[in-house]
């Protein structure tokens, strides 16, 4: 590594929040939305608290159903979701009278589970949403508005061995300190008596977590919350003023980074064997640059991340490299090895009697100086969210190293919190993946008619997919919609034009950083072309033979040594489209139905190559696709309505689905089932295979 320049480039600074209350929204509301529209104004906003970070609570007078008394009802963000967007039934209800009774069952802080199960016998009104394990925090507190937030500038200040004379040196003794605890009832009777023995506080400091605090009304714990924050936020950032933060700067930014991480990841994503496929997700961002440079770098990924919210996302601590050997596989080997090792010992070491069995054990968050940050996860959401939460663990190491030393969360403590046995039960719960997620697709001519149906196939099965096309508007209006049909995180498009070498070379390079690797191609950007010999001419005869014989040769040889990272996990698949034309011969389209048989053979070439790398090759065959299709926008309806002597309207589809043996039109979709029965585990065993989508049609019969 380089020696340490120590460039005085200033520290990235927090952001300091300021209130957004609208007193005309506001007026209309009843109480329970007061306090819906003061949580989503906490949580849409990034600078007060991170995703799915926090909870809110109100004291509401009710009416019971049953007996019809007026009754105190505690309204509390409830198990899942995030304050941001959540909706009035994100709340969990409960009797508050009930919660307090519930002191009779605790004994101490052994009993902290016990008391979790108590919870649901004070629901109000049959309310369905459980109740988190923050409630007591709420319920155990007299005021009738309670918000908690983990902010960076917050944490930061919860996570220093300064915090808790900063915290003094901030608000006076307006802001109370607790040492850690593990949220639950413990943590909420440790609240209270605080309190008790502090009249006049207006919130504490929970170290290593984040901050509690109350007001009245709605509107004014909402404004002392922003506040608190601003104040943390303006006191750092006076701090960081001083100095460039981590030490100075190690390592710069290395120009060429995006395209060294797009080396990196699918090399990564195949050393990680395990149950599961992983997606990958980069990011070059200013944070992660400025850590990932400096000179404390090392010192600080190791101690790993401090509050529960984050290292749940990110494991206690990243993987870091060398950038210097990021060429040696044996290096990356090892590094991946020993990680997972270390974690097992990790597990061994905090384990108790009734853990669940060992997660996972590879690495979530891999840093390299100059590179960025790199994160792992089963699906794109997950793995993208672990990157941001590692963000903001950056943004608190930078915070916390401002007023003191970081201080990261205890082993133990981070082990019971990773293997608790209610986020285990939590985790079963959870709906098996659907059959694709963690498998990334590239599909070409993906802004076409069966390119299209084919990446939503995929994509509802869980896929993440690069559509790659020669039209940009078109490939872009195709991802925008499955952006909003899916989700942003899992399409990608990339203008591509399959016979030119170095763009079908970006293309999958585009893929290995977006995503972080390959595991299903689908070959099928085309076009078609119709002629009589002596009227095909030699331009004609090229365009075929480079866009469906050269084009998915370009996109085979460029795909392979993605491929091939992933023989371990269970191997990739690679569907090229073809044609009837390729199987059956066609008058007047010489060209275009030669070069498809051209294409065909090379399956048949690559299924064999593939096979020892695991990468299986098949063909679908569609014939007369005709809505949907481009294709027969074109030129080809024309000179194919011609060549059978019919008009190119409606009379054409009729013909072709009187030709077929079925009597049935063929559509995208039915071409997209094809595809994704040989692109999925459920032909594992077959290679080398045809696939006809046609309605039947005999002269294509495979022989
Ligand atoms: N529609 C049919 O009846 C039919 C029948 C047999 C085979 N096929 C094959 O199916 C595939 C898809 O056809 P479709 O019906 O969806 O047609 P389509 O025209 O709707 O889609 C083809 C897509 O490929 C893209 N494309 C064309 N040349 C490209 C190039 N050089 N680089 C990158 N992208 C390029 C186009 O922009 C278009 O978005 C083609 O290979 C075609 O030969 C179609
Ligand atoms: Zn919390």
């Amino acid at each position: 590594m380089n020696a340490p320049t120590k460039l005085a480039a200033p520290a990235i600074p927090f952001a300091v929040p300021t209130s957004r209350w609208d007193d005309d929204v506001a007026a209309k509301l009843g109480a329970a939305e007061l306090l819906l529209y003061r949580s989503n104004l906490l949580g849409s906003d990034l600078t007060v608290t991170n995703f799915g970070g926090g909870n809110t609570s109100a004291k509401i007078t009710e009416t019971d159903p049953l007996s019809g008394a007026e009754v105190e009802v505690l309204w509390v963000k409830g198990s899942g979701g995030d304050i941001g967007s959540m909706k009035l039934d994100g709340f969990a209800t409960l009797y508050q009278d009930k919660l307090l009774s519930l002191e009779t069952h605790y004994d101490g802080p052994e009993d902290d589970d016990k008391m979790v199960g108590y919870l649901p016998h004070c629901t109000f009104n049959l309310n369905g949403r459980a109740a988190s394990i923050d409630t007591p925090l709420h319920s155990l507190l007299p005021f009738a508005h309670v918000d908690h937030v983990h902010p960076d500038a917050i944490i930061a200040l919860a996570a220093s061995s300064g915090g808790e004379e900063a915290t003094k040196a901030i608000w006076g003794g307006k802001i109370g300190w607790l040492p850690w605890k593990r949220p639950g009832y413990t943590l909420g009777v440790q609240l209270r008596d605080h309190v008790k023995a502090n009249p006049g506080v207006e919130g504490v400091m929970l170290a290593g977590h984040g901050i509690i605090c109350w007001a009245d009304s709605a509107k004014a714990c909402y404004e002392h919350t922003v506040r608190l924050i601003a104040d943390a936020a303006t006191y750092l950032n006076a701090r960081l003023e001083a100095r460039p933060a981590f030490g100075g700067q190690r390592v710069a930014p290395n120009p060429d980074r995006a395209a060294i991480a797009a080396g990196l990841m699918p090399r990564l994503r195949g050393l990680m064997t395990g149950a599961r496929r992983k997606v990958g997700h980069y990011s070059d961002d200013a944070e992660a640059l400025e850590f990932v440079g400096s000179v404390e770098f090392k010192r600080l990924a190791a101690l790993g991340t401090s509050c529960p919210d984050h290292f749940l996302r990110t494991k206690i601590a990243p993987l870091t490299l060398d950038p210097a050997r990021l060429e040696d596989e044996s290096y990356l080997a090892a590094q991946i090895a020993d990680y997972r090792e270390l974690y097992a010992a990790y597990y061994e070491r905090c384990r108790r009697a009734n853990s669940p069995a060992m997660r996972d054990p590879n690495p979530v968050v891999v840093l390299v100086p100059g590179v960025g940050r790199i994160t792992f996860a089963g699906d794109k959401t997950t793995a993208r969210l672990a990157g941001e939460f590692y963000g903001n663990a950056i943004n608190v190491m930078r915070g916390a190293e401002a007023i003191g030393d970081y201080i990261a969360l205890d082993e133990q403590e981070a082990f019971d919190i990773e293997y608790w046995l209610l986020e285990e039960a939590k985790l079963q719960r959870m709906p098996a993946p659907r059959p694709l997620v963690g498998r990334i697709a590239l599909v070409t001519g993906g802004a076409g008619g069966i390119g299209a149906a084919t990446a939503a196939r995929l994509l509802r099965d869980g896929a993440c997919v690069l559509l790659a096309d020669r039209d940009g508007a078109a490939v872009e209006e195709v991802r925008a919609g499955f952006s909003k049909q899916f989700s942003p995180d899992v399409v990608r498009a990339a203008v591509c034009d399959v016979t030119d070498e170095a763009e079908v070379q970006a293309a999958f390079d585009a893929c290995a950083r977006e995503f972080g690797g390959l595991d299903i191609l689908v070959a099928n950007a085309g076009i078609a072309s119709s002629a009589p010999l002596e009227e095909t001419t030699i331009a004609l005869w090229k365009k075929n033979y480079d866009v469906l014989a050269e084009g998915y040769f370009l996109t085979s040889r460029s795909a392979w040594p993605l491929l091939k990272r992933m023989k371990e996990q269970g191997g990739t698949s690679v569907v090229f489209i073809g044609s009837k034309n390729a199987v059956a011969a066609a008058t007047n389209a010489s060209a275009y139905a030669s070069a498809k048989a051209a294409a065909n053979h090379l399956a048949r070439c690559l299924a064999l190559e593939g096979a020892p790398s695991g990468i299986r090759v098949n063909v679908v065959n569609p014939d007369a696709v005709i809505r949907g299709s481009k294709i027969w926008d074109g030129e080809w309806r024309q000179e194919r309505a011609g060549a059978h002597g019919i008009d190119a309207g409606q009379e054409l589809e009729d013909h072709y689905r009187q030709r077929s043996m079925l009597k049935r039109d063929v559509l995208p979709e039915d071409i997209a089932e094809a595809v994704y029965f040989l692109a999925s585990d459920a032909s594992a065993k077959s290679t080398g295979n045809m696939i006809n989508v046609d309605a039947g049609n005999a002269q294509a019969f495979t022989r």
